[in-house]
């Protein structure tokens, strides 16, 4: 039977310490941080952690990522920590970048899905860092949306999903970022990144002098990475934006509607379309996609259109999300 959510404050003190005490007696909380909203347990308690997976009916295979309060935190989750986690943290951390390490025995493998590897970050939210503080433990915590579906950015995305089903959200208003971490592994020889996020390879490359390897390299399957991913309910297509004007022309499809989300101007004004136009600056189309996803999903449009991001490195992570929401479904 569903639960009613409490909703709590960001920026009210006493919130924060509900949400902390919450967390404290096993219960589910849903986190406000810069990249999405994540859906959090007390990742020391594993009765509580499983039922992070029952409410996004996520496979018990697929890892969850830690969230901590600083690096010096780190030895208590992982072991046989390279040097250079300390470089990275020191330059990402808090941020939008997550560290695949060794993890501790301590580490119960409910939330590794049975990996002996942990995926840790620090995230960079002050009402996130303060429960943190406060418990002094970590909190697991993927996106907080039903699995395969977007991720959300607010915390009315996240009520769209999952209320009655959590114990309580902690609103802190629009995610700054929008889209979430980049994964780097560094327990191999050479350091690879596992998902694309906001922080680029080549900016990880400008910082530590050395070659970084992509996802495309690495060969194994790595459970949670899947070709359908981050999906609206409306079928959904990446175009350029002359395809996209010429669909909505066609004769075939005056009846229908379509919902269009572009950077680039339209060249007309469609009687068959309603469409979102974001930033041709990559933070500012970041920070509100899974935001247009989600409102092109609430028209009841026949079929989303979605204008091809540029393929440089920056854009990776964009291009990498979309390419998951307009994946045919045969899994
Ligand atoms: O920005 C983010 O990373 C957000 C916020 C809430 O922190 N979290 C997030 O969590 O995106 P989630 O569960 O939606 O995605 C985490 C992914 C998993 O799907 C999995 O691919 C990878 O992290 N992951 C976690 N632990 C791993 C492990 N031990 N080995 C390999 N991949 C792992
Ligand atoms: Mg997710």
């Amino acid at each position: 039977m569903d639960k009613k959510t409490k909703l709590l404050k960001a920026e009210i003190e006493k919130d924060i310490l509900e949400a902390a005490s919450m967390i404290k007696n096993g219960q589910i909380v849903a986190i406000p941080t810069e990249t999405v909203y994540g859906l959090a347990a007390d990742a020391r308690n594993s009765d509580a952690v499983e039922k992070i997976f029952t409410i996004k009916n996520r496979p018990s295979n697929h890892p969850l990522i830690v969230h901590i309060g600083s690096f010096e935190k780190v030895s208590e989750w992982a072991q046989d920590v390279p040097p250079i986690a300390a470089v990275i943290a020191h330059h990402f951390w808090p941020g939008p970048l997550t560290l695949l390490l060794k993890k501790h025995d301590s580490v119960n493998e409910v939330i590794t899905g049975g990996l002996k590897t942990v995926a840790l970050r620090v995230p960079d939210n002050t009402a996130v860092l303060k429960m943190l503080h406060l418990l002094d433990t970590g909190l697991a915590a993927p996106s907080a949306n039903p699995h395969k579906r977007i991720s959300p950015t607010t915390a009315q995305h996240v009520l769209s999903g999952l209320s009655g089903k959590i114990d309580a959200i902690l609103d802190d208003g629009p995610c700054g970022i929008g889209v979430e971490s980049t994964i780097v592994d560094l327990t191999q020889n050479n350091i690879r990144i596992l998902r694309h996020g906001p922080i680029t390879k080549q900016m990880l490359e400008a910082v530590l002098n050395i070659s970084i390897d992509l996802p495309a390299k690495h060969k194994e399957h790595v459970p949670g990475n899947m070709k359908c991913h981050y999906q609206p309910y409306t079928k959904s297509s990446l175009m350029t934006l002359p395809a996209i004007e010429a669909h909505l022309y066609d004769s075939n499809n005056q009846e229908k509607l379509f919902g269009i989300i572009h950077y680039s101007d339209l060249s007309s004004v469609y009687k068959n379309a309603k469409s979102l136009q974001l930033s041709k600056n990559k933070s500012g189309y970041s920070q509100f996609i899974y935001h247009a996803l989600h409102e092109m999903d609430s028209i009841n449009a026949d079929h989303i259109l979605i204008e091809t991001p540029p393929h440089t490195d920056e854009w990776q992570d964009i291009l990498d999300r979309l390419s998951k929401a307009c994946a045919i479904n045969n899994e």
